[in-house]
């Protein structure tokens, strides 16, 4: 007989509260997407499932820019598809560069030199970028076989400038692998013209599916170096795994959103609403933590802590009484900023005047510590 009697949380009721998730993602699922996710399930290995992962291969080169025949829907999250890109790509011993401005370079380096690459890092500050003049130079003292960008840095709210990288890294029979996670779907991002070899993303952000799909691209000289390698991956990729159907019929349902509305559009809008935030922001008198308005990321706005307030508690003031998510720093931005993303289904004016409107309650009722 048991003898771990049925754990009493597990006879109540499920809660998940309705929230706005205005923080850095996940961010709300229109009912269009919860309601393909939550269709019948289908065998992963039916015909229509095919024909749905081959439309989902599609809706990702439309989304990318790219003709890659090796673009995929993987399973799991963006750091899934972050660890898949590195594992697949560089072998141990090999030279890898990774520029670090935040937390998702911090974590590629990571991922590499576990694996046993030989990891160089180019650091800035949360909030700053490089230059391809520092890129090119590092490329040639280091001669890396891979390097790291993060398009979106959603811990700083940074959209690093790409165009030129890829020739750069060509130039230096190098691999570009770039993350775009967060900024996928919010600001321009052309895989092909821009000689990006990887490119990544999540389902959770501008696309709006639940998290739990990562599409992930590959461009034959990625496949190249991948499949002439002299030692196995430690990561095996792809098959033989049963999917996550439902997230697939989610994620499929996002692309079609995504290729209807048009990526142009989409990153239109992004782009003003966002700038609607701002006018926000700067009349609350709070301060826009990456001061150059062309860097910044559209989905995710960084706010540097305004002088004398606990950050914890103007999140948890506007949680508590705006069933409303916005989030600090994560990283090495903890402690320098709050983050407010409105993204995809939820990037609408109307949205950013909730979140304001609770921004300004909470600075309002938030004790100010005395200096
Ligand atoms: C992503 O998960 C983030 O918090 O930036």
């Amino acid at each position: 007989s048991v003898t771990i009697p049925p754990p009493p949380c597990m006879l109540r009721p499920l809660e998940a509260p309705l929230r706005y998730l205005f923080g850095p993602g996940p961010s709300n699922v229109p009912p269009r997407i919860l309601t393909a996710g939550g269709r019948p399930i289908i065998g992963h290995l039916h015909p229509e499932m095919y024909e749905i992962m081959n439309d989902i291969k599609q809706g990702i080169q439309y989304a990318f820019q790219t003709e890659n025949n090796m673009t995929i829907a993987m399973s799991g999250s963006g750091h899934a598809a972050m660890e898949c890109a590195v594992f697949n790509t560089v072998e141990p011993g090999e030279s890898v560069l990774v520029a670090i401005n935040g937390i998702w370079g911090e974590r590629v380096a990571e991922i590499a030199e576990r694996m046993g690459a030989n990891v160089h890092t180019m650091v800035k500050t949360p909030g700053g970028y490089f230059s391809n003049k520092e890129i090119e130079q590092a490329m040639e003292k280091y001669k890396p076989v891979l390097f790291f960008l993060t398009h979106g840095e959603s811990s700083a709210g940074l959209c690093h400038p790409v165009d030129g990288i890829g020739d750069i890294c060509r130039k230096h029979n190098c691999l570009f692998l770039v993350d775009t996670v967060a900024s996928l779907g919010a600001a321009p991002i052309f895989m092909d013209k821009q000689n990006i070899d990887i490119l990544y993303t999540g389902s959770q952000k501008a696309l709006n599916a639940p998290p739990g799909t990562a599409p992930i691209s590959f461009n034959d000289r990625a496949c190249h170096k991948m499949f002439n390698r002299k030692t196995k991956p430690v990561q095996i990729c792809l098959y033989h795994h049963t999917g996550p159907v439902s997230g697939f019929f989610a994620l499929r349902e996002s692309l079609a959103i995504l290729a209807e509305k048009g990526l142009e559009e989409s990153w239109r809008k992004h782009k003003e609403v966002a700038a609607y935030l701002y006018r926000g922001l700067e009349d609350l008198g709070l301060k826009l933590f990456i001061p150059e308005r062309d860097l910044r990321l559209p989905s995710v706005t960084t706010i540097a802590i305004p002088e004398g307030y606990n950050w914890r508690e103007l999140l948890a003031y506007i949680m508590k009484h705006h069933q409303m998510e916005m989030t600090g720093g994560l990283g090495p931005s903890i402690g320098m900023v709050m983050r407010i993303g409105l993204m995809g289904y939820n990037c609408e004016k109307t949205n950013a005047d909730m979140a304001l409107h609770a921004l300004a309650d909470a600075l309002k009722n938030c004790k100010k510590s005395k200096a």
